[in-house]
């Protein structure tokens, strides 16, 4: 394979729908490199949802419609890249079992984003051991396609840092078969939550979500946490840490008002009311049309399950290439 050919591939967990914090943090590269890739892939998750959801896999089943829309709502384009199932590609299981045998224990348990996933959800030492191996899992979604450019949130690149020691030891074993894969991730990493987390987080509920009504939107920016000790307009204000103008900072298009706003904002004079009317202004623009396109797609829900039917098709095949490949390299090709 060429150096320069790029082959894109990402995903996400089908466990609810998707917040800006998404947005930002990877559909707006998935959307832009769809144009510019010799190849993109969307896969969604389920697989790896149920590994922290075997209890309960309506919510993961559920979701794999939501998450479909987000994405083609936002503008990702079945005809340019092809969005498909995890679990319906049984050729990712497989090369996952081979893929485990690549990894130690302690490994897994060294990688910071599945420690601190461990330690937001309370695993401790009873973390399901699927999930605990959620990264190889990983790495085969991402290498049966042969992908080597993979747009994902900051929180994800240790996993993919856990990819490559895959991809070494695999052509180090049995001779080279895949590429190291390169992450992108976009120009805002992370988003603060409305209550100023420093994550955007379902499970801190602290989002602002890709179909949320104008009215959820205004409700939540109204709520947002600015200076608490900027009570009265006249009061002098804080800039940095403020949750309304770091939003303004990264979705206002016009940068020298933002600038004015804050200048004033300092000094004192500046209401919290009058910057938060402006914010719900500038995320309707962004949200009210994705939103639009949302609603018309969730008429047709057989259509969108016919897309992610067809793109399955399509991803299956080129597994089907990769393991005859991968059950050659590892002599298992018996008949
Ligand atoms: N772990 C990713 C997340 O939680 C989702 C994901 C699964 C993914 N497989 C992937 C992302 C392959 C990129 C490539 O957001």
């Amino acid at each position: 394979m060429s150096k320069d050919i790029k082959i894109v591939m990402t995903g996400d967990r089908p466990t609810g729908r998707l917040h800006l914090g998404h947005f930002v943090g990877s559909i707006q590269n998935r959307v832009k490199l769809q144009d510019e890739a010799e190849q993109s892939f969307y896969m969604i998750a389920d697989l790896q949802a149920l590994t922290d959801n075997a209890n309960n896999p309506e919510k993961v089943s559920s979701n794999v419609l939501e998450v479909a829309l987000d994405n083609l709502a936002c503008g990702v384009d079945p005809k340019k890249t092809i969005m498909f199932v995890q679990s319906k590609i049984p050729e990712i299981a497989e090369l996952t079992v081979l893929f485990l045998n690549l990894v130690t224990l302690a490994r897994l348990k060294r990688n910071p984003t599945v420690k601190d996933e461990m330690r937001q959800k309370g695993f401790g030492e009873n973390v399901p051991a699927g999930f605990l191996a959620y990264p190889v899992s990983q790495a085969a979604d991402i290498l049966f396609c042969k992908s080597n450019l993979i747009p994902v949130g900051e929180d994800q690149l240790p996993v993919i840092e856990q990819v490559n020691e895959i991809v070494d030891d695999f052509n180090r074993f049995y001779g080279k078969t895949f590429d190291r894969v390169k992450h992108l991730v976009g120009d805002t990493p992370r988003l603060l939550g409305i209550d100023g987390n420093v994550k955007m987080s379902k499970s801190l509920n602290n989002g602002i979500y890709l179909s949320d009504s104008f009215e959820e939107i205004s409700k939540k920016v109204m709520s947002m946490y600015t200076d608490p000790k900027h009570i009265h307009v006249k009061d002098k204000g804080e800039v940095k840490g403020n949750v309304v103008f770091s939003y303004l900072d990264i979705f206002d298009p016009n940068k020298e008002e933002v600038a004015e706003l804050k200048t004033q904002y300092k000094k004192g004079g500046l209401g919290d009311v009058i910057i938060k009317k402006r914010l719900i202004g500038v995320l309707e623009n962004i949200i009210g049309p994705i939103r639009k396109k949302r609603e018309e797609l969730a008429k047709n829900p057989k259509e969108v399950m016919k897309i992610l039917e067809e793109g399955t098709n399509q991803a299956q095949k080129i597994a089907q290439e990769t393991m005859v490949e991968v059950r050659k390299a590892l002599k298992i090709n018996y008949f």
